[in-house]
């Protein structure tokens, strides 16, 4: 890991273990991209920029100076004075003009990475880093860039933000404000990007970038079911194990864009940040803004390097809970159980039986304050319904407890029903337009947490739970997205920061949580997994996947949030069947192997389910704790997808140490008059020698990998199975 920068040839270099990243300032002071990619010690690429290609030089040529701006590979892109390309930055003058050029003014090379404020970000934690910041300026705004590079001795990720400083004596606006930008050549790429809906989150999609713009994004509030702050640039034929991949992954919670351009030169910009639609920032003199990160990734071995650097880059660099490291404890929670039909009667019942099973928390989901019986009431009102829980919370908790197990509590703390009494109270704590009556989803209105006091309200309501009973786990819910962008209590000029600021509301209440609850398990959740990104991860360690638990669904869903996230943080149950989203019957086993790839628990009626169903239970919460340290922390290769084949799912997780893994095989569909099927296994030593524990045989790893596994045929559809092996030479 290094940062140099080359004097006499103006080269910026960053190299991680096996990439680098070269920028240069070129002729008048334009930062231009270089090289991101496989690692090299020479750096004499300033030819790269084509300056010398005539007549692209302002200064030699200065009639012909957009014709120079719209074509140089631009390290980070302003709009306005003649690059018509994706812009990263958009400042309008006090004169109500946008324009925006920025020339390079100096660098500092630093150990460590400073905090983000009020922002989630990587951090160092156990291994060293450094950061590269290129401070850039435009004289004419008396406005400073500073562009920021961190890197880690133990990864092959860069994460990148930019902080806007107004150094002028008027007021600016930020109008765009991106965070990352990478100008390449396109080599016929495809753009992978991660697509949904409710149900339906994080499917992997792939389309050939092609000329003009395509992008991911959200404009609702959140990061949404729908797309996916993540973006992949691959070239062709690029698998699992083969070809280049260029990615970005955004640290951020809330509106976002991704885009990639192809040009008229067939050069290829990438950018990512926050979204611009209602987006305006008044930069008042002297103030700054911080853009969120982006981590971006690059990986010359396919799709599956990438996919371990991100898994590694946010188990050691991102996610701070205490945690991170440990077994979860397998939860039982009564959503999918009861739904608002519940009281403390039935939850004990819950909990008696799921103890005897080997179960070792109870959460209580939606519906214990207020009066809500439905969603249509009652957000906002946090104080415990003594019609359903008897006694009060604190005896509810007690008696969980005296039965062995934890407690868990579900909260939505950013919202509001229109029948609460704190909308009677306060109707000017939600987001609306004035003189238009907001529009409800699910019943419920969104509060402004641009507003400080709404921040310390919804802050205090949990948290004085909290420190009424002994609580182990929060899940907090967000179920619904965004519109009527408007606030009560920010000034004309400063609406269009809302979006920004509520976001910004949510970490501060986060922050506040973790900090007065070091001990808390917290899992984040939007109506399923509208929510699952990475600036969540940095507060929580694991994020409900999505509503829809069915096994077969599920491994899509899985798949493609495996793609950028450890298992360790997808949210996972094992839930009843027909299974409520989509009808479907799979085995009890199945939906165990399922659940196992990622933080496991139940969601069902443990008193209601047949007396084989709860005997399996107790086998798999066992499975739970002989498995989990091995997926939690091991690396994780996707073997095959079903998505691809129509016929069955494999993945695969190794330990760092190579003496172990676990294979997880899927038959989705059965086919008639067929063999066994050969898988290649990935990760192993290959002068490993492995027993596999169910029978006792013995491979090696060479074997394994390079001609295969065979898996024997089996009668069914959505029949699943796990291989363990272990080393035995070690
Ligand atoms: C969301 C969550 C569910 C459940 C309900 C409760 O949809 O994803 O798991 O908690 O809210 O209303």
């Amino acid at each position: 890991m290094d940062i140099i920068f080359h004097q006499k040839e103006k080269i910026f270099q960053i190299n991680t273990e096996n990439t680098s990243y070269l920028m240069a300032v070129a002729d008048e002071r334009y930062l231009g991209h270089l090289y991101y990619g496989k690692r090299m010690e020479d750096y004499h690429g300033f030819y790269l920029l084509r300056t010398e290609e005539k007549p692209f030089v302002p200064s030699i040529n200065l009639r012909e100076k957009s014709a120079f701006l719209d074509a140089f590979p631009q390290e980070y892109s302003t709009w306005g004075v003649g690059d018509y390309r994706e812009s990263c930055l958009n400042v309008r003058n006090s004169d109500g003009c946008l324009g925006c050029e920025l020339l390079f003014d100096s660098y500092r090379i630093i150990d460590g990475k400073p905090a983000l404020k009020g922002l989630p970000a990587t951090f160092c934690g156990e291994s060293k880093g450094k950061t590269l910041e290129i401070t850039c300026v435009d004289p004419v705004l008396s406005l400073k860039v500073i562009l920021r590079y961190s890197i880690f001795e133990d990864s092959d990720a860069i994460a990148r933000s930019a902080e806007i400083i107004n150094e002028s004596g008027q007021i600016l606006h930020i109008e765009k404000a991106l965070s990352a930008c990478l100008d390449m050549d396109n080599e016929a790429f495809d753009m992978i990007t991660l697509n949904g809906s409710w149900g339906r989150e994080r499917r992997i999609v792939r389309r050939p970038a092609s000329l003009g713009r395509q992008s991911a994004a959200s404009v609702r509030g959140e990061s949404s079911h729908q797309e996916h702050p993540f973006m992949a640039l691959v070239t062709p034929g690029t698998d699992q194990t083969q070809g280049e991949v260029y990615a970005m992954h955004f640290v951020y919670s809330g509106n976002f864009m991704a885009m990639t351009e192809v040009t008229q030169f067939d050069s290829l910009r990438m950018v990512m940040g926050i979204h611009p639609d209602n987006f305006d920032w008044e930069l008042k003199p002297g103030n700054h803004f911080q853009t969120p990160e982006v981590i971006m990734v690059y990986s010359d071995e396919g799709l599956g390097k990438m996919t371990r650097t991100y898994h590694d880059v946010y188990r050691n660099h991102l996610i701070r809970s205490p945690y991170l490291h440990r077994p979860r404890p397998i939860l039982i929670n009564n959503w999918e159980a009861t739904y608002f039909d519940f009281d403390s009667d039935k939850l004990l019942d819950i909990a008696r039986e799921a103890k005897k099973a080997g179960i070792e928390m109870l959460v209580m989901d939606d519906g214990w304050f207020g009066h809500r019986d439905n969603d249509d009431s009652s957000l906002g009102d946090w104080f415990v319904n003594e019609n359903k829980i008897k006694g009060g919370l604190k005896k509810l908790v007690d008696d969980v407890q005296s039965e062995g197990l934890l407690f868990g509590l579900w909260f939505e703390p950013e919202m509001i029903s229109p029948d609460s009494l704190l909308y009677k109270k306060h109707p000017e704590w939600v987001i609306s337009i004035p003189g238009r009556v907001p529009t409800q989803i699910r019943c419920q209105y969104v509060l402004d947490l641009s507003r400080p006091e709404v921040v310390d309200y919804a802050y205090e309501a949990v948290a004085s739970i909290l420190r009424s009973a002994d609580i182990s786990y929060v899940k907090w819910d967000m179920n619904r997205q965004l519109c009527d962008i408007g606030s009560t209590y920010l000034n004309r000029k400063n609406q269009g920061e809302l979006l920004h600021r509520y976001t910004l509301g949510v970490y501060k209440m986060q922050e506040r949580l973790i900090t007065e609850f070091p001990n808390l398990l917290l899992e984040n959740c939007s109506g399923g997994g509208a929510r699952f990104d990475p600036g969540m991860l940095y507060y929580s360690p694991q994020i409900w996947c999505s509503d829809d638990t069915d096994a077969i669904e599920r491994l899509a869903i899985q798949e493609g949030t495996a793609l950028v996230y450890p298992l360790s943080v997808m949210g996972a149950h094992v839930s009843d069947c027909p299974n409520h989203a989509v009808g479907r019957v799979t085995p009890f086993a199945t939906r165990g192997h399922v659940a196992l790839a990622g933080t496991f628990g139940y969601e069902l009626d443990i008193t209601k389910i047949s007396d084989e169903d709860r005997a399996q239970v107790k086998l798999q919460t066992a499975m739970y704790h002989q498995y989990n340290d091995l997926i939690r922390e091991g690396d994780y290769f996707r073997i095959a997808s079903w998505q691809e084949n129509h016929l069955y799912d494999c993945w695969q997780v190794v330990s760092k140490q190579k003496d172990e893994t676990l294979v997880t095989y899927v038959q989705v569909l059965s086919q008639p008059n067929f063999r066994s099927r050969k898988i290649k296994l990935a990760g192993l030593d290959p002068k490993g020698v492995y027993k596999l524990e169910d029978t006792g045989k013995i491979y090696s790893g060479e074997m394994l990998m390079n001609a295969g596994f065979l898996i024997q045929r089996k009668m069914g559809d959505f029949i699943s199975d796990l291989y363990h092996f272990k080393q035995i030479n070690c």
